[in-house]
């Protein structure tokens, strides 16, 4: 069989960096697509050979056809897809604008549908897949960093994650996602000392998570030894959600 495919959203750094990596160790040749161009063409340099950068903006339903088509016609097939890409707008609800808002749900979760729609087309005719949804604890709490539209907006994905896992099961193709906490990224880096030592606290573990203990939970849900879970949320937390 020709190298399997793997299409990580938003994985030119942070979590996504570390599960496409992960993803190139385990044998796919791995496509990483951001709207950032600039930290995609670093990515590349970063990691030569390993991963290859596409321009995308997920939310937008024409550049994700385009994506889709290019990565078949380079690659022949698309065997996992990851929909990591995701934005937040921290402000309290009496403050935030309605168009910051919908720009988070836009990005969260009309982005993670497109791609769901788009490569599943491709599987279905492959009788084959893998999705993995990045979710977050906030999809169960609400947001615990004052952002109304990222808590709900990841529910809205782990919703998602079901309805396409039950969809897709006649195809062969599993949907799933996995909930990390408190993961050391650029998104937590807009943490003010205060509320990282809180969080830290708050932690059984008592650390932060690193990218790579989300990619480590993906390469897990694509292996074939996860063949029989599909709609699931697994959590990636340091237990500070047990449920
Ligand atoms: N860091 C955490 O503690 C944490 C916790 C829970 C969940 N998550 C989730 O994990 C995922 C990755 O988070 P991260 O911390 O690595 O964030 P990050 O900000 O470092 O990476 C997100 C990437 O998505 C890209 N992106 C944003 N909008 C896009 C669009 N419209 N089209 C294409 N790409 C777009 C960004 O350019 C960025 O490269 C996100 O979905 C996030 O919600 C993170």
């Amino acid at each position: 069989m020709s190298v399997k495919v793997a299409l990580v959203t938003g994985g030119v750094a942070g979590i996504g960096e570390a599960i496409a990596l992960g993803l190139a160790d385990d044998g796919y040749k791995v496509v990483v697509c951001d709207i950032n161009q600039e930290r995609g063409q670093a990515v590349e340099e970063r990691n030569p050979g390993k991963l290859v950068f596409r321009k995308c903006n997920v939310a937008d339903e024409e550049s994700v056809q385009a994506l889709v088509r290019g990565v078949v016609e380079e690659f022949g097939r698309i065997d996992v897809l990851v929909n990591n890409a995701g934005i937040i707008r921290r402000r309290h609800s009496e403050e935030i604008s309605v168009a910051d808002w919908d720009i988070v749900f836009t990005v969260n979760v009309r982005g993670a549908f497109l791609l769901c729609k788009y490569v599943a087309e491709v599987m279905k005719q492959q009788g084959t897949g893998r999705i993995v949804n990045i979710s977050s604890v906030a999809a169960k709490l609400g947001d615990i960093t004052s952002a109304p539209g990222y808590g709900p907006s990841k529910a809205a994905m782990d919703g998602l994650t079901k309805t396409f896992a039950r969809e897709l099961a006649p195809y062969g193709i599993t949907v799933n996602g996995v909930a990390p906490h408190a993961i050391e990224t650029d998104m937590s880096a807009q943490w003010s000392p205060e509320r990282r030592a809180a969080i830290i606290d708050a932690i059984p573990l008592k650390r932060l998570g690193q990218p790579q203990d989300v990619a480590a939970c993906v390469r897990f849900l694509v292996s074939e030894g996860a063949g029989f879970i599909t709609g699931e949320i697994i959590d990636v937390n340091g237990g500070f959600l047990m449920d």
